[in-house]
């Protein structure tokens, strides 16, 4: 792997104690090109400027696919990554569907690895913050054809976050868009999704709500995703989730939350649930807590969910199951309980 260090450092120009999610870039990135039907020799370089002509495939036809995972600095200095197998399964998963070249797993992994090991002093110190990674991968051909790409771009670039809501959500039931459809893209993470989500997502926020909570695609009937997150609701005891579906991005943190609720012995029960049962719930006192569970914020309280214009209250209680949940994840990242799942990857540097 060829590594072109920076000449000057950014570092001392961020606060730390103040960080906007995802503005602050580290130093340094990867980039690996595909070209002539393969995989180039990946490269680590300074976090710069993209180099292509407005041809560029992927802005056309949205060819372009990305995840999103964080590393951590652990309570005795280690830097760790939470699962990132899991998110390099999933991003050629998202690849395969959208027609672009499978990322060799040695480029992902050793090209994250170095990075990090440059980068480390971007990694926070402080608790709730960590690392956030966002290796992406685009169309790169130089060509306005409706057809898929010859070249692609698969990039990391890297940026210390803090925690990504301030306090808990208000979430509105969608009955008018769609996020996803059956036979979709729903299930990647296509950059496309996110662009065909802002718009319902805005109109919510002009309602006063945080975020939409969005149904399925034929009858608006059955809950699916909350806004960029996994669904959980605590109903009469019980921890209730949507199955996963072609609509559905298949959550990292959602599988790490399950393996975690069913090991405390709490029930669980991934099925469909319909808005109908969600509101009667609601409007009954028997929904005791509700969240998003995702790696931006890990588990993100909802406090208000609307639907037809009526709002339902939801307890945030900060002893509840949700914060339990959280601590618990909390705890295996930084190191201050046992991982038995090996979900932790410690890299192997020196810690700064
Ligand atoms: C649509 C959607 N659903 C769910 C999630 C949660 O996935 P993860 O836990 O892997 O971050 C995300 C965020 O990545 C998302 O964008």
């Amino acid at each position: 792997m060829k590594v072109e260090m920076t000449q000057q450092s950014r570092l001392k120009d961020i606060d730390f104690n103040n960080l906007p999610f995802g503005k602050n870039m580290s130093d340094h990135m990867l980039v690996c090109h595909f070209k002539n039907g393969a995989w180039q020799e990946p490269e680590i370089r300074p976090y710069g400027q993209l180099e292509f002509s407005y041809g560029l495939h992927a802005l056309h036809y949205g060819q372009s696919a990305f995840e999103g995972m964080k590393a951590y600095r652990k309570d005795n200095g280690a830097v760790s990554m939470f699962r990132p197998l899991d998110n390099f399964a999933r991003l050629n998963k998202s690849a395969e569907r959208l027609m672009i070249p499978q990322i060799p797993e040695h480029v992902f992994m050793e090209g994250l690895s170095k990075l990090l090991e440059l980068d480390q002093a971007w990694i926070p110190k402080t608790e709730d913050h960590s690392l956030y990674i966002r290796p992406f991968v685009f169309a790169s051909s130089e060509f306005i054809a409706a057809r898929q790409s010859d070249d692609y771009t698969f990039c990391i670039i890297t940026s210390p976050v803090g925690p990504y809501y301030n306090g808990s959500v208000k979430v509105k039931i969608e009955q008018e868009f769609s996020r996803a459809a059956s036979g979709g893209i729903g299930y990647t993470k296509a950059a496309g999704n996110y662009g065909g989500a802002f718009y319902p997502t805005s109109k919510a926020i002009e309602e006063g709500y945080n975020q939409v909570i969005w149904t399925d695609h034929k009858e608006h009937k059955y809950i699916e995703e909350s806004g960029t997150m996994n669904l959980m609701l605590l109903v009469d005891g019980v921890f209730l989730t949507p199955p996963l579906t072609d609509r559905i991005l298949a959550g990292v943190t959602r599988r790490s939350i399950i393996q975690l609720i069913k090991d405390q012995g709490w029930p669980l029960e991934e099925r469909p649930i319909t808005v109908e049962e969600l509101v009667m719930a609601a409007r009954e006192g028997k929904l005791q807590e509700a969240f998003g569970m995702g790696t931006a914020a890990v588990v993100s309280q909802i406090d208000t969910i609307g639907y037809n214009g009526e709002n339902f209250s939801i307890p945030v209680p900060e002893n509840g199951k949700a914060m339990d949940i959280k601590k618990l994840l909390t705890d295996i990242r930084m190191g201050r309980s046992e991982d038995c799942y090996g979900w932790m990857m410690d890299l192997p540097i020196s810690s700064k």
